[in-house]
């Protein structure tokens, strides 16, 4: 039923790293196949049931976290950080939407990125790519850029220790609605970008002390339901932590809940769908400017021929630019082929720009601006705008530009890998302005 690690690299998988010794892959995989689940099979039926209502249109979406997390980000602050930002931003969603709001980080595993080269070049110099920790190291030296098969055991490890605390707040009374709550109203009262939401934010108030009055103390606002998410890109590891379910007797990635596919892995006969379409995780395809709605239905058939509720969600990333042009012709012919899917939006992806003093950035304004473009296309289709996938941080970095506080100078602290985050500021100003979106919607 799981189709061999070398059938699947007989297909030729794209964006796979060339790991210089074969021996110290198998090493690896070995120890990888030894290991614990990270995530159990019933917690991605779980959160297969409630993306389908996402699907249904009663549910949205909030997925976020680094483009790559780092080993070195392992930390209780970085973490705590993260989630606090995504947790808020859900609150706000969750009150405007008045659905649930599914919460999904791209957190305890994405540490693999697909580059548009293998090589990099630098002042003469040539090495391999940085492609993210689970390959090699970020400083550009030979030895750190060097695929190291034994960091995919260390994703293992970092992931499991990022679950753990991820488990621990959201489970143990700190990510409490009231305190996170209180953690918006915070952000409304002290920043200038937070001032033009103190209505909504008022409100949440008014309601939160409306229900505490009634004695309305639910066992809801002292844990959250949080679910883990990367990109399933590295064919070894991915396939060593793919195990058959006891229960079901059916195949898990148990590397995390969701499970999606990159832009540039979507081929209809490569490894990644092959590998992807064998395991019952929920899973997300990424699809760029270039999808066509035949791709996308094709796709469909491949990942989920069974037409399970909740098993397929198509993430578009089109541009703000394109969206309104590209994105129509797209959905209108999936839903008449009969495909049910949720459908999320990545206003990320198709808005990078390099800037004039050459760091990889987006604008605020594009970000939203995409956003606003998926909610028009699925309202003018009758369609539900299930949610949106968003890279960000919980720390004050300076890597997107504009937002409220009209962040212009990108050097002082530009601190990702891979692509531009959202900061705090920043992600919780898109949760109020996509808060919007939905009561107009
Ligand atoms: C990503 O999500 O970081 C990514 C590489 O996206 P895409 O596959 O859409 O380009
Ligand atoms: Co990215």
């Amino acid at each position: 039923m799981i189709p061999t690690l070398e059938d699947l690299r007989a297909r030729g998988a794209a964006q796979q790293p060339t790991w210089p010794d074969q021996g110290e892959v198998d090493v690896a995989v070995a120890r990888l196949r030894t290991l614990p689940p990270l995530v159990f099979a019933g917690e991605c039926d779980t959160l297969r049931d409630q993306l389908a209502a996402v699907a249904r249109g009663e549910a949205f979406l909030l997925q976020g976290g680094d483009c790559a997390e780092t080993f070195a980000g392992v930390t209780a602050d970085n973490v705590r950080n993260k989630l606090q930002v995504l947790l808020s931003m859900a609150v706000v969603l969750t009150y405007a939407a008045a659905v649930p709001v599914v919460k999904v980080g791209r957190i305890a595993g994405q540490y693999a990125k697909p580059r548009s080269a293998d090589l990099e070049t630098r002042d003469g110099v040539t090495l391999p790519a940085y492609r993210g920790d689970a390959v090699n190291g970020f400083a550009f030296t030979p030895e750190s850029r060097r695929p190291d098969p034994r960091r995919l055991v260390e994703v293992y490890h970092a992931s499991a220790a990022t679950l753990n605390l991820t488990r621990a707040f959201v489970t143990g009374g700190y990510a409490d609605l009231r305190q996170v709550h209180a953690w918006n109203t915070d952000f409304v009262r002290t920043s200038p970008a937070g001032k033009r939401y103190e209505l909504v934010a008022g409100e949440i108030d008014r309601a939160l002390a409306f229900m505490a009055a009634c004695g309305i103390d639910p066992d809801e606002f002292a844990s959250v339901g949080f679910y883990s998410s990367h990109e399933a890109l590295l064919l070894e590891y991915e396939h060593a932590l793919t195990r058959i379910d006891s229960r079901t007797q059916t195949p898990y990635d148990v590397s995390g809940h969701l499970l999606w596919i990159g832009d540039r892995t979507r081929q209809l006969d490569g490894a990644h769908v092959e590998l992807l379409s064998r395991v019952r995780n929920p899973i997300g395809v990424k699809l760029g400017p270039t999808s066509t709605a035949d791709d996308a239905i094709a796709l469909a058939a491949r990942l989920d021929p069974a037409h399970e509720p909740g098993r397929l969600t198509f993430i578009t990333r089109m541009g703000a630019a394109r969206v309104r042009d590209v994105l129509p012709e797209l959905v209108e012919k999936v839903t008449a082929a009969g495909v049910s899917v949720a459908w999320v939006c990545d206003p990320m992806h198709g808005n990078t720009f390099e800037s004039a003093d050459g760091y990889k950035t987006r604008e605020f304004d594009d970000v939203i601006e995409e956003v606003r473009g998926f909610f028009e296309v699925h309202r003018a289709l009758g369609t539900w705008p299930g949610g949106v996938h968003v890279e960000l941080t919980g720390d004050d970095v300076t890597e997107c530009l504009g937002g409220g506080s009209n962040l212009a100078d990108l050097a002082s602290r530009y601190e990702t890998h891979c692509d531009p985050r959202l900061n705090r500021a920043q992600s919780l100003e898109l949760a109020f302005l996509v808060a919007q979106m939905l009561r107009a919607a």
